[in-house]
């Protein structure tokens, strides 16, 4: 691996540490009129199903402070759509990383089977951690042994890099890492969203339909660095951190906690070109501060008591 800003997450060779979150940037393509996809690190695209999905009906996002909700709901085009329409159109050497999610554990299996031997899928991420549809990821990432079972299920399934995105909405996030990686994961991904809810005092009903949602921006950086640095302490595969991610100060910071790559999400509703913008900063600031070879900025965190 050579280049100051290359690093490589989960077997996946990387020019620069910055991706894009999945949900927040399509399937790619919708960003190439934006973005030079040549100075990312890659895309996680949006969550597929084995079937298409519409979602949730509208109010499905609203503002928070110092971030947003989201209850969208998983809609996606589906698996088989993705493979044959999307990936297409995105440049082949971008990597990609395909975003899996599902209700029931042998449909989460099958979903990556028909991600494996796709030559542009460089890794699957398994989310595991969806806040609000009923029946499906808040079990699994939120119960160890359901976690362990879905790892086991898709690990054996897939043929690419595997990727687990854990929720923050457990108790013990270095546990969760751990099962993971005793399941053979090459990788962990997280945080996703927080679950939240927000109120309209005239109707006293949620701000949004389907009640609770997922809460995501700056708001919830802080939060996302503790447990990216608890779990990165936890295991030995490698953590990608997502959450709040804003310019390359934060992408940094991210690295220091003992994240080996890291993804944007909510700044890209505010600029499509947030990724490449927080890449071209990350290295800038690393090179200013005296050390521009990003991967020995990974795991660095002092901590009072080690
Ligand atoms: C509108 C929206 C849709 C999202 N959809 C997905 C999704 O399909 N799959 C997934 O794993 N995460 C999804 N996420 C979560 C993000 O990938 C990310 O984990 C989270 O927003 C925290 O990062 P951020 O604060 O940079 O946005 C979504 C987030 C938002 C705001």
């Amino acid at each position: 691996m050579s280049g100051d800003t290359a690093v490589r997450f989960a077997g996946i060779d990387l020019r620069n540490p910055i991706l894009t979150a999945s949900g927040t940037s399509g399937y790619g393509s919708e960003f190439a009129p934006f973005l030079d996809f040549d100075r990312i690190g890659g895309i996680v695209a949006k969550s597929l199903t084995l079937e298409p999905r519409q979602g949730n009906p509208p109010a499905r996002i609203a503002e928070a402070p110092a971030g947003m909700l989201n209850a969208i709901g998983l809609e996606n085009v589906g698996v088989d759509a993705f493979v044959t329409e999307k990936l297409p159109l995105l440049p082949p050497t971008l990597p990609v990383i395909a975003s899996v999610f599902e209700t029931e554990i042998d449909r989460y299996a099958e979903v990556c089977k028909r991600l494996s031997g796709v030559p542009q899928v460089a890794g699957l991420e398994v989310n595991a951690s969806c806040p609000h549809v009923k029946s499906g990821g808040i079990e699994f990432g939120q119960r160890p042994s359901l976690l362990a079972e879905l790892v086991r299920a898709t690990r054996r399934a897939a043929d690419a890099p595997l990727v687990v995105k854990l929720s923050p909405n457990v108790t013990d996030i270095a546990e969760m890492a751990r099962v993971c990686e005793g399941e053979g994961a090459d990788g962990i991904a997280l945080i996703n969203t927080l679950q939240a809810l927000e109120i309209d005092l005239h109707t006293r009903r949620s701000v949004l339909r389907n009640g609770l949602g997922g809460l995501s921006g700056p708001a919830i950086r802080v939060v996302a660095q503790r447990m990216v640095w608890q779990a990165s302490r936890a295991v030995s595969i490698p953590v990608c951190g997502i959450g709040g991610i804003q310019t390359g100060e934060d992408a940094l910071k991210f690295l220091v906690c003992g994240a080996t790559a890291v993804q944007v999400g909510t700044a890209n509703y505010l600029d499509p070109q947030a990724s490449q913008r927080i890449a071209d900063e990350t290295a800038a600031l690393a090179a200013r501060l005296g050390n521009p070879v990003l991967r020995e900025w990974i795991g660095t965190l002092e901590f009072p008591g080690g």
